[in-house]
C-alpha cells in the first residue's frame, strides 16, 4: 500500500489576520508545521457577496491541498462564515474525503455559553460575517436560549491594516461601534470579536466596555480547538508533519506582503508569491 506523505497544517486567511490566529495555534501545538496562505491580492473578503468569497476560499483550499497539507484552517471569519459549510459538505467528497477543511466559528461560539450569566452575548465582525447570520444560527443551535446581537465594524479592518490601530482617529470608530451594539442589547455581558484583526483593538475595545463585559479572543480559542481535534483524531495527527517550520506565501507582493505582515507576526517571515 502507498505510503501517505504527511504535510503541513495549512492556515488560509484572505489577508494578514489571520496571522493573529497562527501566532496562537503555534503556541498551542510549537511542533508542528505551518503554511499560511494570505490572499492579500484579493482582500479583503468581509465586504464581497456570498458567490465571490465561496469561489476565492475554495479555490485557496484546492490550492493548499495541492501543496501537501491534509488539513486546512480557516483562520478568516467571512471565509468560515460564507465558504466553510458549503466547502465542507459539497466539495470535499469529490476533492478528497480524507481531506478536512475547519473553521474559527465553531470553536469560537462553543464558549460563550459558560461566559455568559445574562445569556446575551454580542458579535463584532465585518460586514460578511454578520449578513451571513452565521453566528447566531451556530450559537442557537448548541443554545438556543442565548440571545444574539451583532454590530458590523466595517472601518476597523481598515484602521488595522493601516497601522492606525492605537491612533486618536481609531477611538471614534471603536466608541461608536461598542456604543451601537450596548445600545441595541444592554444586557450584553459576553463578546466574541468575529473577526481576525479585531485583536489588534483590543485596548480600545475595553476602553469603552464596562469592565464586567468578557470579551472572546479567537486565537487562543481556535488554537486549544486544534490541539483537542488532533487529540480526538490521531489519524489526521499522524499525517501532520511536526518539524516546526513555517512558510508563507501570498498572492500579493512578497516585500508588501513582509512590511504590513510586522503588524501581526513577530519574527522575520519566509514569504514566497503563490498564484491562485
Ligand atoms: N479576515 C477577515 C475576517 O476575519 C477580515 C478581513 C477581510 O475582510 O478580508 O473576517
Amino acid at each position: 500500500m502507498e505510503r501517505i506523505k504527511n504535510g503541513p497544517i495549512a492556515i488560509f486567511d484572505s489577508g494578514y489576520g489571520g496571522l493573529t490566529v497562527l501566532n496562537k495555534i503555534k503556541k498551542h501545538l510549537p511542533h508542528y508545521d505551518y503554511i499560511y496562505l494570505g490572499d492579500n491580492a484579493r482582500t479583503p473578503y468581509g465586504t464581497r457577496s456570498f458567490e465571490v468569497v465561496y469561489d476565492y476560499t475554495l479555490e485557496a483550499v484546492k490550492k493548499l491541498f495541492s501543496m501537501g497539507a491534509h488539513l486546512v484552517i480557516l483562520a478568516c471569519n467571512t471565509a468560515s462564515a460564507k465558504a466553510l459549510r458549503n466547502i465542507q459538505q459539497k466539495d470535499l467528497p469529490n476533492i478528497d474525503v480524507s481531506r478536512r477543511v475547519l473553521g474559527v466559528i465553531r470553536p469560537s461560539v462553543e464558549v460563550v455559553d459558560e461566559l455568559s450569566d445574562t445569556k446575551h452575548v454580542g458579535v463584532f465582525g465585518t460586514l460578511g460575517t454578520v449578513q451571513s447570520e452565521s453566528y447566531p444560527i451556530e450559537i442557537n443551535k448548541l443554545y438556543p436560549n442565548i440571545k444574539v446581537s451583532q454590530e458590523a465594524c466595517p472601518m476597523w479592518v481598515p484602521l488595522v491594516e493601516n497601522n492606525e490601530f492605537g491612533s486618536a482617529g481609531a477611538d471614534y470608530f471603536v466608541h461608536k461601534h461598542v456604543d451601537r451594539l450596548l445600545t441595541n442589547d444592554p444586557l450584553i455581558d459576553t463578546i466574541v470579536l468575529g473577526c481576525t484583526h479585531y485583536p489588534l483593538l483590543l485596548k480600545k475595545i475595553k476602553k469603552y466596555l464596562p469592565t464586567h463585559i468578557q470579551i472572546v479572543e479567537q486565537g487562543d480559542i481556535v488554537g486549544e480547538s486544534l490541539k483537542d481535534y488532533l487529540i480526538r483524531h490521531p489519524g489526521m495527527d499522524e499525517k501532520c508533519s511536526k518539524e516546526g517550520e513555517m512558510h508563507f506565501y501570498t498572492t500579493e507582493q512578497v516585500e508588501k506582503f513582509k512590511q504590513t505582515a510586522g503588524i501581526f507576526f513577530d519574527g522575520d517571515l519566509n514569504v514566497e508569491h503563490l498564484v491562485l
